[in-house]
């Protein structure tokens, strides 16, 4: 997608050396568009954890350049395998991180050291590829949701955090049914819930939307609810991190109250996915996924730009209070109306499941 004209990725290998990588840091979004050069697999460790790269397509690219920056100085098999330890401990819940290094370990692991760091190049590159591709079909195949609703009015979406372009390599899951629409004309208003504690919704996916022109408003997370019993919100699309072979979501923290609002109100609750955010070996969401406990940090402080122009952290919470901080939570199938794939739409069940995906299931 454009940011003010110029075409970008997330993610990319610098085009005057053809090693680094490059990313946006998305702590400083919206306030800088910061490009950090990334040299080793520890920096791509740390961009990972603290966030500078998010969102679960991302985070396995960014991990598969971690892989090909860790073989360029070392492709002995204890190194690669220290890759896939260190990186693969970076954040537990997006399921596309372990999808991205058990794909570049089975490419490289046959092959003998020298070859190993241009074919993880290779790989990385691929895995890139296919995201971009991948997003196109999702942002098709939930096009037609959005279309069915456009022909006399608005069609008003609710969307919670950030599962656009720059949550992906490009397009985005849940906005790139978005992104189409609003390209093929459709007259198209995002509902951005801010997505405390980290402000996703907020910082993210409002640049994002408002970079390309689609038109959107900000709401609090607790504002989601009273938006659809007024019947301002038409449907619902998210992206996940996690979905299990029986179709539950695990998704950033308040997506499950948006999906039992929108049940209470008849609203379409639409999950947007790439295959590889499918974890076959579990059933139970709310038992076997790892939830991700972030830093309090995060929900004591806010960090914005001040009147004066700078960037400050403010503390929020009365400083000797405690709080906790759970990053994700579970919908479970039963309150999901579908699932938006590269392959088409697809029922949150595991006969739905295995029959679009009976070859990777
Ligand atoms: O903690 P984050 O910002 O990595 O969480 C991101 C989300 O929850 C997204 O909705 C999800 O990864 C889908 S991104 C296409």
């Amino acid at each position: 997608m454009k940011i003010d004209g110029t075409p970008y990725r997330s993610i990319w290998v610098d085009e005057t050396d053809h090693w680094s990588v490059r990313i946006i840091d998305q702590t400083k979004l919206p306030w800088a568009i910061d490009i950090v050069r990334l040299t080793t697999m520890e920096s791509v460790a740390h961009a990972i954890k603290a966030m500078l790269v998010r969102g679960a397509p991302l985070i396995g690219a960014s991990a598969a350049y971690g892989v090909a920056l860790a073989m360029r100085a070392d492709s002995s098999d204890a190194a690669l395998a220290q890759a896939v330890t260190v990186l693969g401990a970076t954040r537990p819940t997006a399921i596309n991180l372990r999808w991205a290094l058990a794909r570049m370990a089975a490419k490289l692991q046959p092959l003998g050291g020298s070859a190993r760091a241009a074919a993880a190049y290779v790989e990385a590159a691929l895995i890139c590829d296919e995201d971009v591709a991948t997003n196109q079909a999702i942002g098709r195949h939930g096009l037609p949701l959005i279309e069915a609703r456009a022909a006399t009015k608005t069609v008003n979406v609710l969307t919670h955090c950030n599962a656009g372009w720059i949550a992906t390599v490009d397009w985005g899951t849940a906005l790139a049914p978005i992104y189409m629409a609003h390209d093929a004309g459709i007259d198209i208003h995002v509902w951005v819930e801010e997505t405390r504690p980290r402000n996703q919704g907020a910082s993210l996916t409002a640049w994002e939307l408002g970079k390309h022109g689609v038109k959107h408003t900000v709401i609090s997370d607790n504002a989601g609810g009273h938006m659809m019993q007024r019947g301002d919100v038409d449907l619902v699309i998210v992206g996940t991190d996690r979905v299990t072979r029986n179709g539950d979501v695990a998704n950033k923290i308040g997506t499950y109250l948006k999906a039992l609002a929108a049940r209470d109100n008849g609203v379409p609750f639409w999950v947007a996915l790439p295959s590889s955010t499918i974890d076959w070996t579990i059933a139970d969401g709310l038992s076997d996924i790892p939830i991700e406990e972030r830093a309090a940090t995060e929900v004591t402080t806010m960090t914005g730009r001040a009147l004066d122009g700078s960037i400050a952290t403010i503390r929020v919470v009365p400083k000797d209070s405690p709080a906790a901080n759970p990053a994700f939570d579970v919908t479970p199938a039963r309150l999901v109306s579908g699932l938006i794939t590269e392959r088409g739409l697809c029922a949150a069940n595991e006969t739905a499941l295995r029959e679009m995906f009976h070859d990777l299931a």
